[in-house]
């Protein structure tokens, strides 16, 4: 859904004083650039959560790698991108005895030699349904896949999305992923955006410091909605960015904090409560739908689409 931004007119008043500015001040206080990204309706968003969290339910209360759970998340995002459009692909593997899989979906066209890529783990823990962790994530990348499909959205480059297996295992499915790729078509990844854990009930907003260019991109979306950030430091390396990041691909993406606690310093600039976890329930059976902070998903949704969008024009 659209920002709401401290201060802005809203309702009858903007139709009373659209004649006077330009209409692009008064929908959006954003930079004129974000017009190019859309705004991806959180309700959606917070939709496929609900799913997510009925899968659990259904699965013995989790979507852990190797489980029924797992599955069927697959197979609910592979279905709806199947029916956008897209070309998607299920990569096979086994940890820890137990078969797993990454889904790929590729939006035909593009430049095939200059790739953006996103992506989301889609496993949880087995201790809950894992919609923070990382249903916020998955939910958001698959709105935004399923809003390029809406928008029939022609980038200069090539669009790739991934759900990836077994992260909570130590990243198996992305590094099977990078892995398997060969030198050339590794070359051909411009960028890869990671999105785990984006809602967290008690938020922060940190943006990570990999790649320069992709880092200035997500603070530009911030900065456009007067929203602070500050870098993500909460375990470096700590989720599927690790493995692109050492094959040598730029990486970036945002992150609303785990398990560290709130500083007085950042509950003053982000609200929220000090000297508490980011996510209470981060690895545990309390990480439901309830687990989410719904302005935190929603800017994070808009800051995904705005970085695949501006990445890949
Ligand atoms: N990936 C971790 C998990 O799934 C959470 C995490 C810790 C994280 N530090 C991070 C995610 C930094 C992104 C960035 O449990
Ligand atoms: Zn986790």
């Amino acid at each position: 859904m659209k920002l709401s931004v401290p201060g802005r007119v809203t309702g009858a008043a903007v139709i009373a004083v659209a004649a006077l500015l330009t209409t692009s001040a008064i929908a959006d206080a954003a930079p004129a650039r974000v017009a190019a990204a859309p705004d991806i309706p959180v309700a959606n968003v917070k939709a496929h959560l609900t799913q997510l969290q009925s899968i659990a339910t259904a699965n013995g209360g989790n979507r852990a790698h190797g489980r029924a759970g797992y599955k069927a998340s697959l197979d609910y995002v592979k279905a709806q991108l199947d029916a956008a459009g897209f070309t998607t692909t299920i990569q096979q593997f086994t940890a820890s005895s137990r078969v797993g899989y990454n889904l790929i979906a590729d939006w035909p066209g593009g430049d095939a030699n200059q790739v953006v890529m996103a992506g989301s783990h889609l496993d949880s823990v087995t201790s809950g349904a894992g919609i923070n962790d990382n249903g916020s994530g998955s939910a958001a990348l698959l709105e935004a896949a399923l809003t390029v499909s809406r928008t029939q959205y022609q980038p200069t480059k090539h669009l790739r999305f991934a759900w990836w297996g077994a992260e909570e295992l130590g990243m198996i499915g992305s590094r099977n992923y990078v892995n398997g790729l060969t030198t050339a078509n590794r070359a051909k990844i411009s960028g890869y955006l990671n999105f785990d854990m984006i809602g967290s009930p008690n938020p922060g907003y940190f943006v990570y410091d990999d790649d320069p260019a992709i880092e200035k991109t997500l603070k530009d979306f911030y900065a456009g909605i007067g929203v602070a950030t500050e870098i993500e430091t909460e375990g470096d390396g700590r989720s599927d960015h690790a493995p692109f990041k050492s094959a040598g691909i730029p990486v970036g993406g945002v992150f609303t904090g785990a398990s560290s606690t709130k500083s007085a310093a950042q509950a003053a600039k982000w609200g929220g409560t000090a000297g508490q976890s980011f996510d209470r329930c981060y690895h545990s059976s309390c990480d439901t739908t309830s687990n989410i902070n719904d302005t935190a998903l929603n800017r994070n949704s808009d800051a995904l689409a705005y970085a695949v969008w501006e990445l890949s024009e």
